[in-house]
């Protein structure tokens, strides 16, 4: 790909909202971007590129990947190492870039989980996938029930104070180890500012424990697959698209969408149509009315997706009887 000039919308950041990560200096917007999907050899390069500048100019300057989005593993990091250089890169300084590392990614001993080994040789990998010379948060991207927790978290200690990432953060760790990692890392002076865990309507857990711990640890909640990858939007109330992620990825299986789900979705629909929203965009105001989630993650695979999602921001605030509707088409 060529270099090309690209000037960002000059009011981008009137355009977004913005709320800190738990008890520390960083401000993320309302709505990032993933990349899981949409962003590997299978998706069109070109594509990407106006999502991610869209997205830029609209206000999302937290961009989350991870060393094995793709497909193939480290495609999405490749591509998004392209985009910066290619145009993103005079813009450095405004972005918030997220890796991780903890699935599966090289083969052999080192190459998954949570050992020191594999968490520095994973991040030195990703900046270099990524031509970066740091990245703004690490995650550990699961927990590893084999190392000692505190090998996993003083590698991202160390890491720290290496420079190559700014902060650091957890993805999915259970409750009772999230408390541990948190006073760990506390204690060595490094906070973790982000605790990153599936959240959306279809599912709640994380409202149970995880989120009340993070906030007394002055630990920011961002959420992923907010729209629990497309359910939570008009995409699969008629059937099942060709082209969608239930036709192309193994993350989704038609088995999902049985008649009872269709059922709860339309309901939530209508709902959603009473408060003039769509059902995306009521599924994200749903996750940003609690103030203790920072921001959600969300994955679009066309500029017009991610335009329609941006309008979640307009309402936000949700009556007592609106709740009450909702909880009782997701706990029928
Ligand atoms: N920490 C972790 O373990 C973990 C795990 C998963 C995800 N994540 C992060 O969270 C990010 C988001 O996850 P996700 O992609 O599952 O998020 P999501 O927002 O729940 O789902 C995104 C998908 O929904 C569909 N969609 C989005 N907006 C739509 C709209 N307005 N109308 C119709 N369909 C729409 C698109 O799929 P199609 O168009 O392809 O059908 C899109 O790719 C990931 O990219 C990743 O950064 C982290």
């Amino acid at each position: 790909m060529d270099n090309v000039t690209y000037i960002p919308q000059p009011d981008r950041y009137e355009v977004m909202g913005y709320r800190r990560a738990g008890k520390s200096g960083v401000l993320l917007p309302e709505i990032s971007l993933g990349f899981w999907h949409n962003f590997g050899e299978n998706h069109d390069e070109a594509r990407g590129l106006e999502i991610v500048h869209y997205a830029f100019d609209h206000g999302i300057c937290h961009f989350d990947l991870a060393n094995n989005y793709g497909p193939p593993n480290g495609a999405a990091e490749e591509r998004f190492g392209r985009y910066m250089k290619r145009s993103m890169y005079t813009h450095r300084d405004e972005m918030f870039i997220a890796t991780k590392a903890g699935h599966p990614m090289w083969s052999g001993p080192y190459g998954d989980w949570g050992s020191r080994k594999s968490l520095v040789a994973s991040l030195d990998q990703s900046l270099r996938r990524m031509n970066l010379d740091y990245v703004d948060i690490y995650y550990t991207h699961r927990h590893d029930p084999n190392t000692p927790l505190e090998e996993t978290m003083q590698a991202l200690v160390d890491i720290v104070r290496s420079g190559k990432a700014l902060y650091v953060g957890l993805s999915k760790y259970p409750e009772e180890v999230a408390r541990k990692a948190y006073a760990y890392l506390d204690a060595h002076d490094v906070h973790c500012i982000l605790y990153q865990g599936r959240y959306n309507m279809l599912t709640r857990q994380p409202e149970e424990v995880i989120i009340p711990q993070a906030h007394k640890h002055g630990v920011g909640f961002i959420a992923f697959s907010p729209l629990a990858q497309g359910l939570l939007t008009d995409r699969y109330l008629q059937g099942i698209p060709e082209g969608s992620r239930m036709t192309t990825s193994s993350f989704l299986r038609p088995e999902a969408l049985t008649g009872e789900l269709v059922g709860k979705l339309r309901a939530l629909n209508v709902i959603a149509a009473r408060r003039g929203q769509t059902l995306a965009e009521m599924a994200l105001a749903w996750l940003l009315r609690d103030e203790r989630v920072t921001s959600v993650i969300i994955g679009a695979s066309s500029v017009e997706q991610l335009k329609k999602n941006l309008r979640a921001r307009e309402n936000q605030q949700f009556t007592a009887e609106e709740l009450a509707q909702i909880d009782a088409v997701l706990l029928q």
